[in-house]
Order: structure tokens, then C-alpha cells, then sequence
């Protein structure tokens, strides 16, 4: 059983990583062996269109051709069991790094011949991959929905689940930005009023990443 947790931030130990981290220690209880992959450390793009995985006869088998750093770790995502993809929200979207590696790994699993049920995408693979989406934001859980993120980040989940079978999303909302925010301009934050909330949320936004990361593994046991 092999879980592995990338982390779209470009911080490799706050908010993102450390949700992702007890996701990780929860597949770990679960049972996995476990792998977290910081994108931050990989050079590699987005994809570039050429469409190698969409000619007739190629032998892509759902990997994008693409050399760099990403091609490895995409080869072991498609052998694993359980995936769990973390990212900062920016400007209203997860991170370029997280939009980057979406490109790459789904759409060369993609076919764009007819697929033998309608309305199912058809598969350059039948790979069955439990997946979670980890979210880290400024925002607040009202800011969240009164600003439509559930709406703009839905896709993404859709995504996951049509080529893999399974997607769900944590949040961690009213994240901390800095370790001492008396040392940055932020008068227009209510700095007590935001560690009220943290110190209330993220032990219990920790623990909902945890039991995500068990929870995952338990399926993935279970198929
Ligand atoms: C460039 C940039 C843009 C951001 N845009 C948003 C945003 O649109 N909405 C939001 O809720 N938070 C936004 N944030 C805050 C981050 O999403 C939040 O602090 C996140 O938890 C950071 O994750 P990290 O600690 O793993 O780096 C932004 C932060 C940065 C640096």
C-alpha cells in the first residue's frame, strides 16, 4: 500500500506542508508506506500541447512524455495506491506548481475517442486511486463561500475522481501567515482575533487531515 502527498506550496513547512504531513502520519497508522514529494524542488512545467499522448498507436500509457523532474514522480503516482495533493490558495486558485502537475498527470490519462459508456470519460488506464485535495487559505469559512471557492475549486475534485474513482477536499481556512506578525505591515488584520481562531481550528483542522490520510488508505485497502 503507497501513499504519496505532494505539496503545491512553495513553503516546505507551513500550513500546506504541515496539513499534508498529518495526512501523511494518518496513512502511515493506516498502514502505508508513505512519500511527500515538495513540488518547490522540482524543475518542471506545465504541459506544452504536444499531444504525443494523443496520437494514434502511442505507447504513453497515461504518463506524459515529458522529461524533467516531474516524469518520475508522475510514474510513481500511477503506481500508487493513495494520492493526496496539497496547495496554498492564490489569488482566488491553488498555486501554478499544483496547476502544473494537474496538467501533466490527467490529461495524458485522457482518451478523446468514444469511451464504451456514455457520458464516462474514456481512459488511457483504469487506474483506481484514492485521492484527496488538501486546501490551505486566508480567507474565513464565510469569506470562502461568500466569494464562490467551493465553486472554483469543485472542478479540480471532479477531475481527480473522474480519472481516478475517488476525490475529497480538506480546507484549513484563516491560515497563519507569518511565524511573528508584529514583524510585517498587517495593520488591517485583527492579529488576537485570528489567533483566537487558530488556536482553536488548527489542532482540529490537523486532526480532519489525519483522518483523511487514514481514512484514504483504509478504502484503498478495501478495493
Ligand atoms: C501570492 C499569494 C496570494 C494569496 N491569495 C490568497 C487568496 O486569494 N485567498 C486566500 O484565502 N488566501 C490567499 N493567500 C494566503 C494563503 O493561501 C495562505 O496563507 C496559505 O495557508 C499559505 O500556505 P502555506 O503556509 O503552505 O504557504 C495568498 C498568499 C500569497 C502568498
Amino acid at each position: 500500500m503507497k501513499a504519496i502527498f505532494i505539496n503545491g506550496s512553495p513553503r516546505k513547512n507551513k500550513n500546506t506542508a504541515q496539513m499534508l504531513e498529518s495526512a501523511m502520519n494518518g496513512a502511515q497508522e493506516a498502514g502505508a508506506e508513505v512519500e511527500m514529494i515538495h513540488l518547490q524542488n522540482l524543475n518542471f512545467k506545465g504541459c506544452v500541447s504536444c499531444f504525443a499522448c494523443k496520437r494514434k498507436g502511442n505507447t504513453c500509457s497515461g504518463l506524459c512524455i515529458q522529461k524533467d523532474d516531474l516524469r518520475p514522480v508522475l510514474e510513481r503516482i500511477l503506481q500508487a495506491d493513495v494520492l493526496v495533493v496539497g496547495s496554498p490558495i492564490y489569488w482566488s486558485y491553488p498555486t501554478g506548481m499544483f496547476r502544473n502537475l494537474i496538467e501533466r498527470l490527467l490529461f495524458p490519462i485522457l482518451r478523446y475517442d468514444k469511451g464504451e459508456k456514455p457520458n464516462t470519460a474514456s481512459k488511457y488506464i483504469d487506474k483506481q486511486l484514492k485521492c484527496g485535495l488538501i486546501y490551505t487559505m486566508n480567507n474565513t469559512p464565510e469569506r470562502y463561500k461568500l466569494v464562490h471557492y467551493d465553486t472554483i475549486l469543485e472542478p479540480d475534485r471532479q477531475y481527480m475522481e473522474m480519472m481516478f474513482g475517488h476525490c475529497e477536499v480538506v480546507n484549513a481556512f484563516n491560515t497563519w501567515q507569518f511565524p511573528d506578525y508584529s514583524k510585517f505591515d498587517t495593520s488591517a488584520v485583527d492579529v488576537a482575533e485570528k489567533q483566537r481562531f487558530r488556536d482553536n481550528q488548527w489542532p482540529q483542522d490537523l486532526q480532519k487531515a489525519y483522518e483523511l490520510g487514514k481514512r484514504l488508505v483504509e478504502m484503498a485497502k478495501e478495493k
